[in-house]
């Protein structure tokens, strides 16, 4: 087949390195500063005193534009010693963890010459000494992130070693921060790579192969559906959406229970289903997308998906109290001879049908299969929330650093809100103006697959509204997050994992909304 004899060229390279690399770096507190670390990163404030280690006036630092706002860095290059790299945290009294995230994004960008840096952790009022070391970190790893596997030459260095520098003061603590930072930046990477790596080296089976690799070893569930189950189940949406590819779909279920520390079961905080995205690549189909450098990026379009996988691939670590059941729905979608057509009537399972007015509206008709299939588990589940790539129209409306989210349960979307601000994954809401649901109606059938021209955002989740069941629902669409052209900050340029460490909170913060309400009503 043509497909995999292009491919072949490329058989040695692994998708997705970061899990190869993983348990490589090191990332350790340390009470001073080792003699082979490479550069030393210095936090000064806008305001106060400057740090005597640098040797330097404010006046002076000022002079080679080094102000100490966040993003800011000075080199400041010693005969013998490491480089002392000053990094801007703006207003000392300001410093909480997303400010220390990006700024230690910043110094660690600044020493991309360098495998073993070194960094203060400034102190703050605002956040504690853990939350301090997990932004730290989370930032420094996730500013150097690159995607590598296809280079031959790089000129910039991978960090392999990464010391905090903490006086002792409440060791635990930046030991604890820095251990949670640990996981949540291996499953960033993990996301990043899944998404980054192209579509030639990533197909639907390629992901089921992975996720079912990754939950081995993270202690998760892991079940690979192929096209003949996926018929049996009546996922029509899914088969439909793939009727155009040489490659088969994928549908992967993953599940994570909580455990106590002798590896018992425990009764369960709750139970969330989860679902993504999987599009590998969303040529448009039929519909196919303009010949433009945007639709050249649509290999990302699998990010849902793939940081469900990263998320619950750290729940065990993290010792998640929650039930999670993951959904990740791949495959890729594209034109040809026996694509789906426009026209067509598809049936989700549970038989609601849609008529395909747009081939490229597919990824909710691959969400609604396992919507559905989210529904049916019994006990049925707490809350589905649910994270896709779904519409230029939220990209078009919110930007490329915040997400949408809507859904029909306010407490569980507070939830969410919580989550993305405290990783500082911003989300905003929008309305499920459900006046808007009139625009779905087809002549044909239950329903079709795309609303008119306007608030494209709100229509697509209307859509998948549908499919819910009434179960407490959230739906975030990450179009425009997903993906960076420039590098900026902590979201290094390419695929961001956006995501990944919002649902890590969420899961891991999880109280079931209904029980939640029926709490705050009493
Ligand atoms: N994958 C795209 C959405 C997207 C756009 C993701 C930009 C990332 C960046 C999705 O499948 C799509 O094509 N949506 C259409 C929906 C329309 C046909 C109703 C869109 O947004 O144009
Ligand atoms: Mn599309
Ligand atoms: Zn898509």
């Amino acid at each position: 087949m043509y497909s995999s004899l292009h491919t072949r060229s490329n058989a040695h390279v692994d998708p997705v390195p970061s899990r190869a690399r993983n348990g490589k770096r090191k990332i350790h507190r340390s009470r001073s500063v080792a003699s082979d670390v490479q550069s030393v990163g210095v936090p000064v404030a806008v305001d106060g005193d400057v740090p005597s280690t640098l040797g330097l006036g404010r006046n002076v630092m000022r002079a080679a534009g080094f102000t100490g706002n966040v993003g800011q860095t000075l080199i400041v290059p010693r005969s013998d010693g490491p480089t002392l790299i000053a990094f801007g945290i703006g207003e000392r009294a300001r410093l909480d963890a997303a400010t220390l995230r990006d700024a230690a994004a910043a110094f660690a960008r600044a020493a991309e010459q360098h495998e073993h840096v070194a960094t203060a952790l400034p102190e703050s009022d605002a956040v504690s000494p853990a939350e301090a070391a997990q932004a730290l970190v989370e930032g420094a790893v996730l500013g150097r992130y690159r995607y590598r596997p296809l280079k031959r030459s790089d000129d910039e260095r991978e960090l392999l070693e990464l010391d905090v520098v903490s006086g002792g003061r409440q060791g635990d603590e930046v030991d604890a921060g820095i251990e949670r930072a640990a996981a949540t930046t291996r499953a960033v990477e993990l996301a990043r790579d899944l998404a980054n790596a192209p579509g030639m080296l990533l197909s639907a089976r390629k992901m089921g192969e992975i996720a079912a690799a990754v939950a081995a070893d993270s202690g998760l569930g892991c079940e690979v559906f192929d096209e003949h189950t996926l018929a049996e189940l009546g996922c029509g949406g899914t088969l439909g959406v793939n009727a155009g590819s040489i490659e088969p779909p994928r549908m992967v279920r993953l599940t994570y229970r909580p455990e106590n520390a002798q590896g018992e079961p425990i009764e369960p905080v709750g139970h969330v289903s989860l679902v993504g995205k999987g599009i590998m690549y969303d040529s448009g189909g039929i519909s196919l997308k303009p010949n433009d450098l945007v639709h050249a990026t649509m290999k990302v379009d699998m990010s849902g998906a793939a940081s469900i996988l990263a998320a619950m691939s750290t729940l065990s670590a993290l010792g998640c109290k929650s039930a999670v059941t993951g959904y990740l729905m791949c495959t890729d979608n594209m034109p040809s001879g026996s694509a789906m057509k426009m026209g067509d009537v598809l049936t989700i399972r549970g038989g609601t049908t849609v008529e395909v007015l747009n081939t490229d509206a597919e990824g909710r008709l691959v969400m609604a299969d396992a919507l559905v299939l989210s529904t049916e588990q019994t006990p049925k589940p707490d809350a589905i929330v649910d994270i896709a790539t779904l519409t230029g129209a939220c990209q078009r409306a919110l930007g490329t650093a915040t997400a949408g989210v809507l859904g029909n349960d306010q407490a569980l979307i507070d939830q969410v809100k919580r989550a993305a601000e405290r990783t500082d994954e911003r989300v905003w809401q929008l309305p499920l103006d459900r006046r808007l649901r009139k625009e779905l109606d087809s002549e044909m059938a239950d329903l079709k697959n795309v609303g008119g021209e306007n608030a494209g955002a709100i229509t697509a989740a209307l859509f998948l509204d549908e499919f819910v069941g009434g179960v407490p629902w959230a739906h975030i669409d990450i179009a425009g997050t997903a993906q960076i052209e420039a590098d900026d900050l902590w979201r290094s340029k390419g695929a961001t994992g956006f995501g990944t460490r919002l649902l890590i909170d969420f899961l891991t913060n999880f109280t079931p909304p209904r029980q939640a309400d029926a709490a705050s009503a009493e």
